[in-house]
């Protein structure tokens, strides 16, 4: 393999090509030479598979506000967001829509032309008195549309595009980010990309769960570098299982169902969310619907011949209504599950969909390093999307809040970082820039030991999903803890059988799977020390929200040796940007 490295200077590096690094991208080009970095083409990132819709308080149906939007940000998070950025985010909210209409999203219509909107989990009026139609649509495919939408206009900013470039080491140099190190996936060669301001919009990292909604490159790797280099991963024992993934595959059935009119029932035909949220029923927050229908398989009423899942029932919206505003759910449910949902009802399961915390930032999505006694914003790194935690979704995020978040903090993070871009010279590149990640990678090219990606991946998932899923407990979690410790001592011990430089797949599993180690060890210490029930954090030894001790965020960093997790905290950001804040109060749905 070449250890030639090429070198490039730009304003802004944009990390990830998802909607968040693109629409970075897009508007950071507008002022300053801009590049995106991305592991895959960037059409092909995880936000094509966004599906039920984007939300925003336009009231195009009934009436609505950002105010009731923001309330339900704040108690679906079980109040662990921060409330300057959730008013940020659903202020903005209708003004992005306009934004992104604007620029050729092709978003469903009413009968009389206005963008359509349909419910969604955890949305409603008048502060959680009834449902709310807030999440603008593209039938069933959002995320596609917004993805296509925000390349278009990416590459008409004349934004430099590096696709199939796999990123290898973030680089600092005396506390402030000036780069980035990277492997061309087709053809083995080495670049040092060394920016003024470094954007990272790198995803999640739900591929180490064995059932989950997420692209074979959500990872973990952005998080994993950024905590190589002494930062924190935000919140990160919250993850969210949506409770609609096909049973056995694990792929995304829209919430939209729901929102449609769709209902989940047990082996008795029951509806039974109208036994756990008698007031918004199938549409209560993911976190409430999920354990639900855990509870009703541990409790002997799950379907099937293991009695093992329950079912979502669509047929009764009929199949013109079907054919029309879900089209991709009654594909993916023919192809995945072999079930014509215009005429049965889809098997499904809770699917591990999304990690809540990410990379610490402001509401000007600029990285936060710190604790509990002090803040402070990182030179030149700014986060935004599912890799960063600004924080909006605290311990549970709402449906539809994933699409807002990336394109309203995408945006700022473009905006901020091409501001610091043009105030800051470039920090030159320390001698040795790149030397870490470059004896990672030669690590695992010529590793000719005994383990290989399968085995090591497949227990990784499966411990995952057994010890550290929905329902959790002190005794699980330690043990979970226990069997990573094993498989990364498996890393040393590791077999790249390609040898090759060109689109070597083996060689990046690998990577990846080292990576997806480290994040899984820390979220899984995060977990163990936070001991009450929040959001998607449910512990049977700990039941309880418990505010007193845990209203914080978890912040883990890594030991010197840079793969043991330290747990520390830091505040919640309780005062809204202009509005009144109020009390916690238990969650009633
Ligand atoms: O159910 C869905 O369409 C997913 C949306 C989301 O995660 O925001």
């Amino acid at each position: 393999m070449s250890v030639k490295i090429e070198y490039h200077k730009f304003d802004v590096v944009v990390v990830g090509a998802g909607g968040a690094g693109l629409n970075a991208a897009q508007v950071a080009s507008q002022y300053c030479k801009t590049a995106v970095i991305s592991e895959v083409y960037p059409t092909r990132s995880h936000t094509i598979s966004a599906q039920g819709g984007i939300s925003a308080a336009l009231g195009n149906l009934e009436e609505d506000h950002w105010h009731w939007h923001m309330y339900d940000t704040v108690k679906g998070s079980d109040y662990l967001c921060d409330q300057d950025a959730a008013e940020y985010m659903t202020k903005q909210a209708p003004e992005m829509i306009i934004a992104l209409e604007h620029i050729g999203l092709p978003f469903s219509r009413t009968p009389e032309g206005k963008i359509a909107q349909r419910p969604f989990g955890g949305h409603t009026a008048e502060f959680g008195k009834r449902a709310v139609k807030r999440a603008c649509y593209a039938a069933d495919r959002t995320g596609h549309a917004m993805l296509q939408t925000l390349y278009e206009k990416s590459v008409a900013q004349g934004t430099h595009f590096y696709s199939e470039f796999y990123a290898l080491e973030l680089l600092v140099n005396d506390g402030a980010v000036n780069g980035v190190l990277c492997f061309d996936i087709q053809n083995g060669e080495l670049h040092i990309f060394n920016a003024k301001a470094v954007v990272f919009a790198t995803g999640g990292n739900c591929r180490i769960f064995q059932t989950n909604s997420n692209a074979h490159i959500n990872t973990g790797d952005g998080l994993a570098l950024a905590m190589r280099k002494g930062f924190s991963w935000s919140d990160a024992e919250f993850f969210q299982f949506h409770p609609t993934g096909i049973y056995g595959a694990g792929n995304l059935i829209t919430e939209g169902v729901r929102g449609e009119g769709g209902i989940l029932l047990n082996a008795q035909g029951e509806r039974f969310m109208e036994r756990y949220a008698p007031t918004i029923k199938d549409l209560a927050p993911r976190d409430i619907v999920s354990r639900s229908m855990t509870k009703e398989v541990l409790e002997g009423r799950g379907v099937g011949q293991f009695k093992d899942h329950t079912l979502l029932k669509i047929d009764h919206i009929g199949a013109a209504n079907i054919m029309e505003k879900l089209p991709g759910i009654h594909e993916l449910a023919l192809v995945f599950a072999g079930v014509d949902c215009t005429k049965e009802p889809i098997p499904v399961n809770p699917t591990a969909h999304y990690q809540n915390g990410g990379i610490p930032t402001g509401y000007l999505s600029q990285v936060i390093k710190g604790n509990m006694e002090k803040e402070e914003f990182v030179p030149g790194f700014f986060a935004a999307g599912e890799c960063a935690s600004a924080s909006v979704h605290g311990a549970n995020r709402l449906g539809t809040n994933s699409l807002l978040d990336l394109v309203v903090f995408g945006r700022t993070a473009g905006e901020q970082a091409a501001k610091y871009a043009m105030a800051n010279s470039i920090v030159s590149l320390k001698d040795d820039a790149g030397s870490e990640g470059l004896a990672n990678l030669q690590k695992y090219a010529n590793a000719n030991g005994k383990y290989t990606f399968g085995e090591i991946w497949g227990e990784l998932t499966r411990t995952m999903q057994t010890k550290m899923g929905v329902f959790r407990t002190e005794k699980l979690m330690k043990e979970c803890y226990s069997t990573l410790l094993e498989l990364e001592a498996k890393m040393d011990d590791y077999r790249v059988n390609d040898k090759s430089s060109v689109y070597n797949l083996d060689l990046i599993e690998a990577l990846e799977l080292n990576n997806m180690i480290l994040v899984a060890k820390a979220c899984t210490q995060a977990a163990i020390l936070r001991k009450e029930s929040r959001g998607g954090h449910f512990r049977d030894d700990y039941p309880d929200r418990d505010d007193v001790n845990f209203l914080k965020h978890t912040e883990v960093y890594l030991e010197e040796d840079c793969k043991t997790p330290r747990v520390d905290y830091r505040k919640v950001r309780l005062q809204p940007l202009t509005v009144e804040t109020f009390p916690p109060k238990a969650r009633v749905y």
